[in-house]
């Protein structure tokens, strides 16, 4: 992942919108829920410095911060690329060859599962299964479906994307 990358969205702005919405949480019950909601939208990411700063003004340990951070898969610790692809894992879809599918997608797009290419362009991930089981194996690059792909329709779907 490129330190570049998380650098570029902790603005000054952003930190400041951030301490707003920490401020406007803190006296709710159940203050780091929305806080953590809104520092994802607001940086698209919840990096180290962003979960540092939210738990010094918040009084809450950076532990328990990151251990909320990394159970929930809206929260994310790095930022995600313009195209987020996501290819699932689950079982209908793995035994169907959707391992195969990943290996492909890694080396067109260079950019190995679980990380952004550091022009930010595209995310890369494995998912648990999406509930298209019927379609397996499945992929999707941001809100397209690409359902029953076969390893050689994949260099096709993504030339739309490169
Ligand atoms: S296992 Fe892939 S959609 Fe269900």
């Amino acid at each position: 992942m490129s330190k570049e990358l998380i650098e570029s969205i902790l603005t000054e702005e952003r930190f400041e919108e951030l301490y707003v919405a920490i401020d406007a949480n803190i006296g709710r019950k159940g203050p780091l829920m929305p806080t953590l909601h809104a520092a994802q939208n607001i940086f698209g990411a919840i990096p180290y410095e962003v979960q540092k700063v939210i738990s010094e003004r918040m009084n809450v340990p950076l532990a328990e911060i990151y251990g909320v951070v990394t159970f929930y898969s809206r929260f994310s610790l790095v930022p995600k690329g313009e195209f987020v692809v996501s290819v699932c894992l689950g079982t209908a879809c793995y035994v169907k060859g959707s391992q195969n599918i990943i290996d492909e997608i890694e080396k067109i797009i260079d950019v190995k599962v679980g990380n952004t290419s550091p022009d930010g362009k595209f995310t890369l991930e494995a998912t648990r299964c999406i509930g298209a089981c019927g379609l397996a194996p499945v992929m999707t690059v941001g809100e397209e479906v690409y359902g029953r792909v076969e390893l050689s329709d994949v260099s096709t779907i993504m030339a739309k994307y490169l």
